[in-house]
């Protein structure tokens, strides 16, 4: 079709317009601000505090907690905020190898975006725990992860209430839970049943009875010593039944022994599914006759064949090989670790916690994995 000219009837109020241009963007440059430019943007700033990324932080302070727990206090070269119940990992270099370790955090969001510190409180189990127990002193440097994990309050899921249910090392983010409450960070209202074995292992009992308000109630249960002081015995559905309000969210954080104990008692009181989060345990050794594995790594261009005992997962293989890695959770449930699987057999510990789109492409997150045979997997690079 024939192209047709639409004739403009009012074309020359564009021409004045035109006129007007030059004139009116010198009018514009003259009333515009002469100050210069920022350098920094607000909301790049807050994007920098909500990802810091991995930063170097110096040990500050190292507080003695129960007889086999302390408190490591680091002052930080970036500010982070953190929801509290999160988790960073700590790395260091221990007799000559990079380790890096997934550590709840046991301080206040505020702490870290106010005084610039965040302290972990770790217990003395496993290697880098005990290599932190032992040798870890005021001065050294290390490096710590961003924030990470979901073992927080979610106000749009979460009862108004939390039982929180806590066993041994498990308080610490409980700990910090108790303190945004207290400072504000966090809103809800924090029942928290601790589980510990004798009087001598309540870690920051002093600290938690302080805390205690209208939205913020502690309960300590003894389990190996009877002390009318306390609750004595397990943490049982009575327990939870005599101090939980009537709708509530259960937090748990504590040993696997103590999970496979509560399942049950949750379960008998018709309490399961969305109602009930437990923070992850890192993965340990398995208990099978040993058989050692080669593993084929591949690492960006470089290819590496390294020993894989089957009791360890194929992460620990790779970092025993001193082979730098991604992992954050150690539990399955972060997939930073996830690597594409060439060849080989393995086993998970636990549920199989990858997401469709890593079983669907052939992924295995090392951090949960044993090698049942020789296996060739391709690696993410980690830690620059
Ligand atoms: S480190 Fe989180 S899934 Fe492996």
């Amino acid at each position: 079709m024939a192209f047709k000219f639409k004739k403009q009837i009012f074309g020359f109020m564009d021409l004045l317009r035109f006129k007007k241009l030059v004139p009116n963007r010198r009018a514009a440059f003259d009333a515009a601000s002469s100050a210069p430019l920022p350098k920094t943007y607000k909301v790049n700033e807050t994007a920098k505090i909500l990802h810091p990324g991995n930063q170097k932080a110096r040990l500050a302070e190292i507080t003695l907690v129960t007889a086999d727990t302390k408190t490591y206090t680091f002052e930080l070269s970036k500010k982070m905020f953190f929801r509290a119940g999160q988790y960073v990992e700590l790395t260091a270099d221990v007799d000559g190898s990079t380790v890096n370790r997934p550590y709840a955090i046991s301080s206040s969001p505020l702490t870290s975006l106010r005084e610039g510190k965040l302290s972990v409180t770790v217990k003395k189990a496993g290697f880098f725990s005990n290599w932190l127990f032992d040798n870890a002193k005021v001065g050294d440097e290390m490096i710590i992860g961003d924030p990470s994990g979901f073992f927080h309050y979610e106000g749009i899921k979460d009862a108004e209430v939390v039982v929180g249910i806590a066993g041994g090392s498990g308080i610490t983010p409980f700990y910090s839970m108790a303190q945004a409450i207290a400072e504000g960070s966090e809103d809800f209202r924090l029942i928290l049943l601790y589980g510990a074995k004798t009087e001598k292992d309540i870690a920051f009992k002093k600290e938690l009875d302080a805390l205690v308000s209208d939205n913020f109630k502690v309960v300590y249960v003894l389990s190996d010593e009877k002390n009318k002081k306390y609750e004595n015995g397990f943490i049982t559905k009575e327990l939870i039944a005599k101090y939980a309000p009537e709708d509530f969210t259960v937090m748990a954080c504590g040993p696997q022994a103590m999970y496979a104990f509560l399942d049950k008692e949750l379960a008998a009181m018709g309490i399961g599914g969305r109602r009930v989060k437990k923070e992850a345990n890192c993965v340990g050794v398995r208990d099978v006759k040993k058989a050692v594995y080669d593993l084929t790594v591949h690492i960006r261009d470089d290819v590496y064949t390294v020993k894989a005992d089957n009791r360890e997962t194929v992460l620990v293989a790779m970092e025993r090989a001193g082979l730098r890695v991604p992992s954050k959770c150690r539990a399955g449930g972060c997939g930073f670790c996830h690597s594409k699987l060439v060849s080989g057999k393995f086993s998970i510990a636990g549920a199989d916690k990858r997401r469709l789109a890593d079983l669907k492409f052939g992924y295995i997150h090392p951090c949960c994995s044993y090698p049942d045979s020789d296996m060739e997997i391709i690696v993410p690079a980690g830690l620059e």
